[in-house]
């Protein structure tokens, strides 16, 4: 008679047997991620080979299910032959979505503690990386306008996306206002009518001009290309989340350079950079808004 161990059964030799089967699923799938990102590297010279592997897989599947694919090492040829095919996949995995006075403590935090601060300056700098279609830029424009210190600043807006660049230059929203963005507003201590900054063309609303000859917009890769300005502000929301430790931290630091000694930072209010050794070189202003300064002498 054999021994039963115990048991009988087949169950708990089941349940070994999925859980080694979706391991090795989720490894090749992780495998397939790295060619892929290896191809849009090689064929587009967008890296994103340090993005987090959670929120990619997330997008990647989106992309599958609406082209009808099952596994990630087919778009791999359609990434390398198909240049349209390619643009697409590269705007989905780089997320551009924004709206106005987006987490409005930060801005509130900005009116009333960083802009009174920055009065005594006679010339601002502030870049806003990782800009999308330009809501971000706009709010704080607003915001500086009605401080009185946008005819000295110098705003420069980034992104690694040319077509959110595009949008963004355009001055139009891509969304109408509602009132969730007048009470956003108003909670970023915005203290004027929003609609008065807009104007109406073909049923879309656009920006002031005066609000949008002070921004410069730029193509510029955060993970590639070395930093070219000086600033007094730095926002950059919403993009670490994107980035694995590694990247965070070396991103971190580049703008850590890119900071006047004393300047600010802004990042997501869901996003942690305190882990990254980068981290040193700021002092939190508020942990909940997202808000750092850079420590003198770094
Ligand atoms: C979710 S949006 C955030 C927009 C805005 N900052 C906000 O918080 O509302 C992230 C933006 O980061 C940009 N981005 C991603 N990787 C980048 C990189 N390596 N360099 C510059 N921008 C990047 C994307 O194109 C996208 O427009």
């Amino acid at each position: 008679m054999k021994p039963s161990f115990g048991f009988t059964g087949s169950a708990p030799l089941a349940f070994t047997d999925r859980v080694v089967t979706d391991s090795a699923k989720q490894t090749l799938e992780l495998d397939e991620l790295e060619l892929l990102l290896e191809a849009l590297y090689r064929f587009c010279d967008y890296d994103l080979r340090q993005y987090g592997r959670r929120s990619l897989l997330r997008l990647i599947h989106n992309v599958l299910a609406e082209h009808g694919l099952q596994h990630i090492s087919e778009l791999i040829p359609l990434v390398a032959h198909d240049q349209a095919f390619r643009r697409s996949v590269i705007d989905r995995l780089t997320v551009s979505y924004s709206v106005m006075f987006r987490d409005p403590e930060l801005f509130k935090r900005l009116k009333d503690d960083v802009l009174l601060y920055l009065q005594s300056f006679p010339r601002l700098s502030i870049w806003i990386a990782g800009c999308a279609e330009g809501e971000e830029v706009y709010s704080l424009a607003i915001l500086l306008s009605e401080a009185g210190l946008l005819e000295r600043t110098q705003l420069y807006a980034t992104d690694i996306s040319p077509k959110a660049l595009e949008s963004a230059r355009s001055g139009v929203l891509k969304r109408a206002f509602d009132d969730e963005v007048a009470e956003r507003y108003r909670a970023s201590g915005g203290n004027k009518e929003l609609r008065d900054y807009f104007s109406g063309v073909d049923g879309q609303l656009r920006i002031d001009k005066a609000i949008l000859q002070r921004i410069a917009f730029e193509r510029h890769d955060l993970v590639q290309q070395p930093n070219h300005v000086s600033a007094h502000l730095i926002l950059c929301r919403n993009v670490f989340i994107y980035f694995d430790h590694v990247l965070k931290n070396r991103v971190l630091d580049k703008l850590g350079d890119a900071l006047m000694p004393g300047g600010f930072l802004a990042i997501g209010v869901e996003e942690n950079i305190s882990l990254c050794n980068a981290y040193n070189r700021f002092d939190i202003l508020s942990r909940k808004a997202g808000l750092f300064r850079k420590k003198l002498g770094y």
